[in-house]
């Protein structure tokens, strides 16, 4: 089968067309056919290795020393059943599926998985490209507005509305009840205001945290807004939510912050879980939310789109079509 391999870290030309063996499923494994699949901005990262000091050592003991010890990257996918091991009970062979890989595999022309993983019958309305587009950002969205025990009539700020996990963010407060204020820069505000913003903020030319306004949530989905300020604008018992965390100086401001406050500052990995699938696929079956979806490409063009996603201004996200 076709597979992108990526045999050292590197920019994008490092990822190479190869053809390598095609699994085959376990006992308890689905073999899945892939259709569509993304390259998120942790797939990007994950090729180009370019990593804070404080996580790099733990990260290269993780992820591998001289080069990526998974070869294939890709989380998001979504595809059909091919076949099934003998104790399959979930799946039957031609279920049209989406979800998860659990972070490696998706950029190839077929995966296995256990049953047990975060996978799900595809929602009925959507086609296989924006189906790929839903979990990884979908979720790290819920992950997040969820740890900040987001309520109905909260105000609640997404900074970097524009992106994979804040175009979520956005419809996922205004699910929630929340009163949303989207921040993105000018060619986005229309987009971010589409999908059910309140209020939207242009951060090329305000500095949200200068107004005196407060927020009972401050979602940071890109790791750019100002520490201090965000903190200062956040109301009592205010939560400051950060998806991107890894350097040293906003992990100890935030335990302080934590310590020392009513307010919280909450960064961390989102955990993937198969009730968040079932959750977004109800949602969007509801017509409450979907995925934007900026560029396609084909596999054999992922270095192009590992290219885009380097430069950190996606709207949504970049899907890969097999
Ligand atoms: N903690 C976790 O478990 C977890 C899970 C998933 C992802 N993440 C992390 O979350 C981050 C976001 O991922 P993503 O895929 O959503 O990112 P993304 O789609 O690549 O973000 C791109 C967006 O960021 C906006 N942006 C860039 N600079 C900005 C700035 N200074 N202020 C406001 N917005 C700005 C861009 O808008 P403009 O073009 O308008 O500037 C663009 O729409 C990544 O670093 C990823 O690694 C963490």
């Amino acid at each position: 089968m076709k597979a992108i391999v990526c045999t050292k870290y590197g920019p994008p030309e490092v990822l190479q067309l190869k053809e390598v063996e095609k699994p085959t499923p376990k006992d308890n494994e689905v073999l899945i056919k892939i259709f569509a699949t993304t390259v998120t901005s942790g797939d990007m990262r994950m090729r180009s290795f370019k990593v804070p000091p404080l996580p790099w050592l733990p990260m290269r003991i993780i992820m591998g020393f001289r080069g990526p010890r998974k070869k294939i990257f890709g989380t998001d996918l979504a595809g059909e059943i091919e076949s099934v091991g003998k104790d399959v009970k979930l799946f039957k062979k031609g279920d049209q599926i989406f979800g998860s890989t659990g972070g490696f595999g998706a950029h190839a022309e077929y995966v296995c998985l256990s049953e047990e993983e975060v996978l799900a019958i595809k929602p009925t309305n959507m086609t296989y490209e924006d189906a790929a587009a839903v979990f990884f950002a979908g979720h790290t969205a819920l992950h997040f507005l969820r740890k900040g025990n987001i309520q109905s009539g909260q105000k609640v700020l997404i900074y970097g509305a524009s992106g994979a996990v804040g175009t979520f963010a956005v419809q996922l407060a205004r699910y929630f009840g929340a009163e949303v204020i989207g921040v993105c820069s000018t060619t986005n505000l229309e987009m971010v205001k589409s999908l059910g913003a309140d209020k939207v903020i242009d951060y090329t030319k305000k500095d949200f945290t200068k107004s005196g306004e407060t927020y009972d949530i401050i979602f940071d989905t890109v790791g750019k807004s100002p520490f201090s300020g965000c903190v200062k604008s956040l109301k009592k018992k205010g939560f400051y939510l950060r998806a991107v965390h890894m350097t040293l100086s906003p992990i100890v401001r935030g335990l302080w912050t934590s310590m020392t406050s009513s307010k919280k500052v909450i960064g961390g990995v989102a955990t993937e879980h198969k009730e968040d699938l079932i959750f977004l696929k109800e949602l969007i079956e509801a017509g409450k939310i979907k995925p934007v979806i900026d560029r396609r490409y084909l596999l054999e063009q992922i270095a192009e789109a590992h290219g885009y996603v380097e430069k950190g201004h996606k709207r949504g996200n970049v899907v890969i079509t097999l």
